[in-house]
């Protein structure tokens, strides 16, 4: 993210953290990242010394002090979160915007502590940052209309396509992977073989299997969205008893390539347990396309973006999914699982050419 603003709006960039070292490592990460574009020559040696030089660390919120824009990506807790936004509040300008890259908590409760609540907004980015070009804008209860705006003007000026979403948990694209994720470990779980759970939805034309996106993502992270969408929705996302394992066991990679074809890590293999009750690659899929239709629909039921579009355009340019199929309404409702599941189709006839 730091590189991304640097890159993109030529401004001074500063990152913190709780010590040195840690804010040695994110500067370095992002040094090395300038490295890689000038190796491929997208930026030559002038300008990478320049990005490096607009990108500095501090382990004090001082150095916020005349900050336009703060963004926080600290741990997914909603008390770390809340305590950092009391801490920058105390010393940025009245007019500084605070955006929330949070994966799915609730916005309005990370700013209800505040004394201006109105200045923060939900900007959510993708992984990879530099690569996905969805930007998720959450307006939160107290979101005024300036700093609205000024989140969808930063936003374009990164180079962002933004989507207005509802503060509701995990917003669109991290609740839909979450739901069809949680499908698929489950199915794992339950005595699944890994090679068979992970292919069930290649059909899909997705851009990585399942495993190899919860690996991308973090298990860490995947199982803290997993917790607070159970938490908001027990009925239909589960928490997955082996993500769980490897979290606390500090594993953050699940398998490995080094055999040749993709298999569980098996120091991760381990740790894992499974049932007896496998399902084939067919019925994953189903459990999974069935748990995608009805979170859609209830997505827009509640409001969450203002049409099936929006939910297309997120999973599109958020998760990659492929273009050439219109995204995930117009999929759901060529197979007829939409039908299936809701009783009506999203899209009607004609719309991203569907007969
Ligand atoms: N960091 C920076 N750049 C990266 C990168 C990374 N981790 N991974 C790939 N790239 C760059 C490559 O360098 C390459 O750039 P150039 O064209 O400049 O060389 C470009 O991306 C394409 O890379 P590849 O050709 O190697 O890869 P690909 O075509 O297989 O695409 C992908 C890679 C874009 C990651 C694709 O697999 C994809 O879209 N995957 C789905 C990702 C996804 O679902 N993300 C959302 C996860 S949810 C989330 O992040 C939210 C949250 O809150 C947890």
């Amino acid at each position: 993210m730091a590189l991304l603003f640097a890159q993109r709006l030529q401004v001074p960039v500063v990152m913190t953290d709780l010590d040195q070292a840690r804010v040695d490592k994110g500067l370095a990460y992002a040094h090395a990242e300038i490295d890689k574009m000038a190796a491929k020559g997208r930026v030559n040696g002038d300008k990478a010394n320049r990005l490096k030089g607009l990108i500095t660390g501090s382990v004090t919120k001082e150095a916020f002090a005349d900050a336009d824009f703060v963004i926080e990506a600290v741990f997914e807790d909603m008390k770390v979160k809340q305590q950092v936004f009391a801490e920058v509040e105390q010393v940025v300008r009245e007019d500084c915007v605070l955006a929330t890259n949070t994966s799915s908590l609730s916005v309005t409760e990370m700013a209800s502590g505040l004394k201006h609540p109105e200045r923060v907004v939900g900007f959510h980015f993708f992984n990879p940052v530099a690569v996905m070009p969805l930007l998720e804008i959450v307006r939160a209860e107290q979101t005024d209309d300036p700093t609205l705006a000024t989140a969808f003007v930063v936003g374009k000026s990164l180079k962002k396509s933004s989507v207005l979403v509802k503060d509701a948990p995990a917003f669109v694209v991290n609740r839909l992977l979450t739901r069809f994720l949680g499908e698929v470990t489950t199915a794992y779980d339950e005595g699944t073989p890994f090679e068979v759970a992970d292919r069930a939805l290649d059909p899909l034309g997705l851009p990585m299997s399942p495993f190899t996106l919860l690996q991308l993502v973090g298990p860490a992270v995947a199982y803290h969205v997993s917790e607070t969408m159970h938490e908001a929705y027990p009925d239909r996302f589960y928490v997955s008893a082996n993500l769980k394992k490897i979290v606390e066991a500090g594993k953050t990679a699940i398998w490995t390539y080094d055999s040749g074809t993709p298999e569980i890590d098996p120091e991760v293999a381990e740790l894992f347990e499974q049932g007896d009750a496998p399902l084939s690659e067919e019925q994953v899929r189903d459990r999974a396309l069935t748990a995608l239709a009805q979170e859609t629909q209830l997505m827009l039921d509640e409001g969450v973006v203002a049409e099936a579009q929006d939910i297309d355009l997120c999973m599109l340019l958020g998760a990659g999914w492929p273009f050439h199929l219109g995204g995930i309404t117009p999929y759901l409702d060529r197979s007829g699982v939409s039908e299936k599941v809701n009783g009506k189709r999203f899209l009607p006839a004609g719309v991203a050419s569907l007969p």
